[in-house]
């Protein structure tokens, strides 16, 4: 029988590709450029997943749909024939903890739904806004655990809230060294005790998708996509 295809390789999860609606692409023209790079490198289904914070990008799913489908058209237009899709990464505040119960929520994989939080502090609800998500029926993937500093000064979190079922969703960047030393040593320490559930691109500019093309040609990368991950149920 032949062997299952590594899917995990041709779809990218995790970006910021809808242009000018969050700190990732500025234009159409940025857009089409990292797209085409990351056909490039073999990717023909793309999830992307515009940041959803109150403060800083105030994005509902009517503007990122919206978005989605200009975008889509773009692809068309330009002969680029990739499959593209739209959820969100939301930003846990006090306004989401608030208010998520009443909203329509960006998700992906049915119910799963990607977080993520200050990089700095703690957020103090934490705990209890995982759990009111779990409790409401949506899976809970936290966007780039090996990033925050309140976690990776204390692994022992990591194992705290893999525990309570939140599922790690690691940057293939991180891997790499872009980000700090210290944070390619989370992430590794994540990959050696088996916490990773996805990985993501989390791909800003292109720059982001140039480093990756190059990871990609790594044993590393090779290690990672060997592990049994969500992405290849997208
Ligand atoms: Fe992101």
């Amino acid at each position: 029988m032949a062997a299952e295809p590594d899917r995990s390789q041709c779809v990218d999860f995790h970006s910021h590709l809808l242009p000018g609606i969050d700190d990732g692409c500025k234009t159409l023209d940025d857009s089409l450029t990292i797209i085409r790079e990351l056909q490039y490198q073999g990717i023909n289904h793309i999830i992307t997943t515009p940041h959803i914070f109150k403060e800083l990008y105030p994005n509902t799913p009517e503007i990122i749909l919206e978005k989605l489908k200009l975008l889509q058209s773009a692809l068309i237009q330009n002969n680029i024939n990739i499959k593209l899709e739209a959820a969100a990464e939301y930003y846990l505040d006090e306004w989401f903890c608030q208010n998520f119960q009443t909203m329509d929520l960006l998700t992906f994989k049915g119910n799963h739904i990607l977080v993520e939080t200050n990089y700095m502090e703690r957020p103090h609800f934490l705990e209890q806004v995982f759990f009111d998500l779990q409790t409401s029926g949506y899976a809970v993937v936290f966007a780039h655990p090996e990033r925050y500093n309140y976690l990776i000064n204390n692994y022992n979190a990591f194992h705290s809230l893999f525990d309570r079922g939140i599922l790690f969703q690691c940057n293939l960047l991180s891997f790499t060294g872009y980000y700090s030393p210290q944070i390619k040593k989370a992430a590794n320490y994540l990959l050696k005790h088996n916490m990773i559930s996805m990985i993501g691109s989390d791909i800003h500019k292109i720059k982001h998708a140039q480093i990756i093309s190059e990871f990609k040609k790594s044993k590393a990368y090779q290690n990672l996509i060997q592990l049994d991950l969500l992405n290849n149920t997208l």
